[in-house]
C-alpha cells in the first residue's frame, strides 16, 4: 500500500512580500525541508543568460529547457543532499551576477511565462517533497504545483512595504537602488506575474490571507503555525 505523500505547506504572494523570509524562519522551526522555487527561475534565467541561449529557442525546444533543468540539477544536488534547501549561498552559480538582484527577478519573471520552462522545472520542484514535509514559497505553489498541499497561505504586503523589504534585502548585499525605483520594479512584475496565462499569481478560495504590512517574520509565523494546530485538532 503507498503510504500518505508527506505533508506541504505552500506560500504563495506577490514579490518580497515576505514569502522567503517567513518559510526559511518556518521551516527551521517546525523541522520541515523548503522549496525557493523563484530561486529556481531565477537560477534558470541567469544558466540561459550565460550559456547565451535566445529566448525564441527557450520558448520553441522543450528538450532545451529540460537541458538546462539538468545542468541546474548537477549544481544544486550537494546542497539538496544536506537539507533539501537551495540556499542563497548557492546563488551566484554565474560569475558575478547575484540571483537576488531586480535585473535577475525580472529576467526570471521574463522566461516563467514560457510554458516550456515551467514544464521543464515541475519534477524538480516536486522533488523537494519529501519526509517529514516541506515549506514551498512562489507564485503557484498552491494552485499547480502542490493542489493536494495541506495548507495554502497567501501572503502579501504593501507596495511601499514590499520595496522597502527588497531595499534592505539588497543593501545588506552591498547592492543600492533606491526604493522608488524598486517599488516601480517590483509593480511591474507583479502585474506580469498575475496575467499572464500560465500559472499566474492568484488568490485560491481555499487558501489563507496573510496581510504582513505590519507584521514581522515571527508573527507572520505564528499565525501559520496557529492555523496548522487548529487543522490538526478538527
Ligand atoms: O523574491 P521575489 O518574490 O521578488 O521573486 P522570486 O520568488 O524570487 O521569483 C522571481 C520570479 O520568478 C517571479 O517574478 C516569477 O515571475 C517567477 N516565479 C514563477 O513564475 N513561479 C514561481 N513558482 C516562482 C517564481
Amino acid at each position: 500500500m503507498e503510504g500518505a505523500r508527506p505533508p506541504v505547506i505552500t506560500i504563495d504572494g506577490p514579490s518580497a512580500s515576505g514569502k522567503g523570509a517567513v518559510s526559511e524562519f518556518l521551516s527551521r522551526k517546525i523541522g520541515f525541508n523548503y522549496l525557493d522555487s523563484g530561486l529556481l527561475y531565477r537560477l534558470f534565467g541567469l544558466e540561459v543568460l550565460s550559456q547565451g541561449i535566445s529566448l525564441s529557442v527557450l520558448a520553441d525546444d522543450w528538450d532545451e529547457s529540460k537541458r538546462l533543468v539538468n545542468c541546474l540539477e548537477a549544481r544544486i544536488d550537494g546542497r539538496k543532499k544536506v537539507n533539501q534547501n537551495v540556499s542563497s549561498s548557492a546563488i551566484s552559480i554565474v560569475g558575478s551576477v547575484d540571483a537576488r538582484t531586480e535585473q535577475a527577478g525580472a529576467f526570471a519573471s521574463k522566461i516563467a511565462k514560457m510554458p516550456t520552462v515551467r514544464e521543464a522545472l515541475l519534477d524538480l520542484q516536486r522533488s523537494f517533497r519529501v519526509n517529514p514535509g516541506l515549506i514551498a514559497d512562489g507564485r503557484d505553489m498552491g494552485t499547480v504545483v502542490f493542489p493536494d498541499a495541506l495548507l495554502k497561505i497567501f501572503l502579501t504586503a504593501s507596495p511601499s512595504r514590499r520595496a522597502e523589504r527588497r531595499h534592505k534585502q539588497l543593501k545588506d548585499k552591498g547592492i543600492d537602488v533606491s526604493v522608488a525605483k524598486l517599488e516601480r520594479e517590483l509593480e511591474d512584475r507583479d502585474y506580469h506575474d498575475s496575467t499572464r496565462g500560465l500559472s499566474p499569481l492568484k488568490f485560491l478560495e481555499d487558501s489563507m490571507i496573510i496581510d504582513s504590512t505590519d507584521l514581522d517574520v515571527e508573527q507572520v509565523s505564528f499565525l501559520i503555525e496557529k492555523k496548522l494546530g487548529e487543522m490538526l485538532e478538527d
